[in-house]
């Protein structure tokens, strides 16, 4: 190296850039770098807003609008759509994503849960209709019915993250493989692919395969399965919110209903209590799902609260126009109300003495694996990470027992408890030793006779075409002698007659 050469050679170019010709090429070097951004800027980052028909209608909008988590956690929609399709042998059955139980409604380019929304690129995210839409059927042959706002018995997130992180590792996890795919779906343009080749697929796969390692305590030995219809939710809040350490707590919880918020307005909320208001709830689980803490967002936030506050419970799908097993029998219900309001009301009806409030876990006597996953620490860490991001929201608490929340929509909260292990009302009002020790979650066709969902060899023998075996390809064996999963406690009205627990449930249908 000549060090005097360099110099010289510099002064020339600096001479050369002085002349007409060296103008002319600095100004197309300009305007190239501004192109270059301008196209960066919109293959990578330009935010196209959702169409109208999902941001106008606050059900779709529930169920398909973003939260705009999408710089962070969006998965490249195309990358996401494919995936099923290079890695078929890592889904639990055939049917993409549909066979990790999630409602899919006819016609729509997602299931219900995942928004799609073009930042550059389409990118899929999720929202709380992961958790909070049901999706039931009264018979196998009828059309399914979707209910923004209710529990989702149905769907398999554990499964769905572990097929992620498989295929995150897995070498099939490259450009040439998932373009080859992705080619016969969209047209891309030159710019497209060379994006999705260099850039979108590999930064994916690295981000899921870093994201993976997060999710290491829900795999160690032991830990019960959540199956449909469930997660760890206080553990997910004290490992990803406050990034406390991993204890050796299991809180398998069902996703609830929440619709009609506006009753529950100054009630514990939570199966535990752990809060006692729905927009503190609510803020929380939408900065878990990678919300950005922005006021703008706070208040889209309070948006979903205030549409949830009015949001009816489903009736019972009592078709007046037909004569079937779901017609509520109203002489019946009519002799099982006063039965509720001997024997249920002080918890669950307004006026009651424990309506909305914690029943302490010596009294309700279920399961205590939930409750015990949270604490008063990890609820002070919850309320400084929050407070941290200057949102002002009621403190999460630590409460000893669970909620006696009111029983709206009960027909369709099955299975039945915090950890869901009765499936049906029949069982709940018998004693623990009469309840099922194991039965089938996670099949959407309903059962009216011991009202819940189809949960048992026997039903499905009796009204299915594949019989069982269709339930136990669909739904999932939930074994209650497993950590968490006790189906003990709740033992009101389990020494009533057979024909008080008949009039009892058909009243409960009409709630
Ligand atoms: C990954 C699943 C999941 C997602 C996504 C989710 N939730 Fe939940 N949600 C739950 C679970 C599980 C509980 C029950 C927690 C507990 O107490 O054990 C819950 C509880 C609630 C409650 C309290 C209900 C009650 O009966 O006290 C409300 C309200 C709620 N969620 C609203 C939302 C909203 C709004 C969003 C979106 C911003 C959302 N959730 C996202 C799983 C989810
Ligand atoms: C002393 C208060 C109390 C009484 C009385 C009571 N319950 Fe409950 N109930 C609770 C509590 C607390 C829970 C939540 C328990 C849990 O999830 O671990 C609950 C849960 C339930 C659930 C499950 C709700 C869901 O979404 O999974 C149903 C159904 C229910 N009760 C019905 C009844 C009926 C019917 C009666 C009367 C025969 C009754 N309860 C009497 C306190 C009570």
């Amino acid at each position: 190296m000549d060090p005097e050469h360099d110099l010289r050679d510099i002064r020339t170019w600096k001479r050369w850039f002085k002349t007409p010709a060296g103008k002319r090429c600095l100004a197309i070097v300009a305007i190239v770098a501004v192109l270059l951004g301008y196209i960066a800027w919109y293959k990578g980052f330009r935010v196209v807003p959702q169409p109208a028909r999902i941001t106008d209608d606050p059900a779709m909008r529930f169920k398909y609008g973003s939260l705009g988590s999408e710089e962070d956690y969006g998965i490249p929609y195309y990358v996401w759509l494919v995936l099923p399709r290079v890695f078929p042998d890592l889904l639990p059955g055939p049917g993409g994503y549909a066979s990790f139980g999630f409602p899919w409604e006819p016609g729509e380019e997602t299931p219900v849960g995942f928004s799609k929304k073009t930042m550059g690129f389409p990118r899929i995210t999720n929202n709380c209709a992961l958790c909070h839409t049901s999706m039931v059927r009264t018979e196998e042959d009828a059309e399914r019915m979707f209910i923004a706002t209710g529990p989702n018995h149905t769907a398999r997130l554990q499964a769905y993250i572990r097929f992620i992180s498989k295929a995150s590792k897995d070498p099939r996890f490259n450009a040439d493989e998932i373009l080859a795919e992705i080619e016969p779906v969209v047209e891309l343009d030159v710019i497209d692919k060379l994006l999705y080749r260099y850039l979108i697929i590999p930064i994916t796969r690295d981000r899921l395969t870093a994201r993976d390692a997060d999710f290491d305590w829900m795999n160690l030995p032991g830990w019960t399965e959540w199956g449909p219809g469930r997660d760890d939710p206080m553990n997910l809040t004290k490992y990803f919110m406050t990034e406390m350490p991993v204890d050796d707590t299991i809180g398998n919880a069902d996703f609830p209903s929440v619709w009609n918020l506006g009753i529950r307005q100054d009630h514990s909320m939570n199966w535990a209590g752990e809060t006692e208001s729905s927009r503190a709830v609510i803020i929380d689980s939408a900065l878990e799902l990678g919300m950005p803490p922005t006021a703008a967002n706070v208040s889209l936030a309070e948006d979903i609260d205030a549409w949830l506050q009015q949001v009816p419970p489903p009736p019972y799908p009592d078709d007046p126009d037909t004569r079937d097993a779901y017609d509520i029998d109203a002489a019946l219900a009519a002799r099982g109300r006063p039965i509720y309001e001997a024997e249920c009301a002080s918890c669950h009806e307004a006026g009651g003495t424990y309506y909305g409030k914690v029943v302490v876990i010596d009294e309700i006597g279920t399961d205590r694996e939930r409750l015990d996953t949270w604490s008063q620490a990890a609820a002070d860490a919850a309320n400084a990470k929050v407070a941290s991001f200057g949102i002002t929201r009621k403190d999460m608490v630590f409460r000893d027992g669970y909620v006696a929340q009111p029983l709206d929509g009960v027909w369709l909260r099955a299975p039945y408890l915090h950890n869901g292990a009765v499936p049906n009302l029949r069982a709940l009002l018998r004693p623990e030793a009469n309840r099922p020790a194991d039965f089938y979650r996670g099949f959407d066709v309903y059962d009216p006779v011991n009202v819940g969902f189809m949960s048992s060899c026997a039903d499905a023998n009796a009204r299915l075409k594949d019989g069982c075996a269709e339930l136990k390809r669909v739904g999932t064996l939930f074994d209650t002698r497993r950590r968490g999963n006790g189906k003990g406690g709740h033992a009101y009205g389990t020494d009533l007659g057979a024909a008080e627990v008949d009039a009892l449930i058909e009243y409960l249908k009409t709630l």
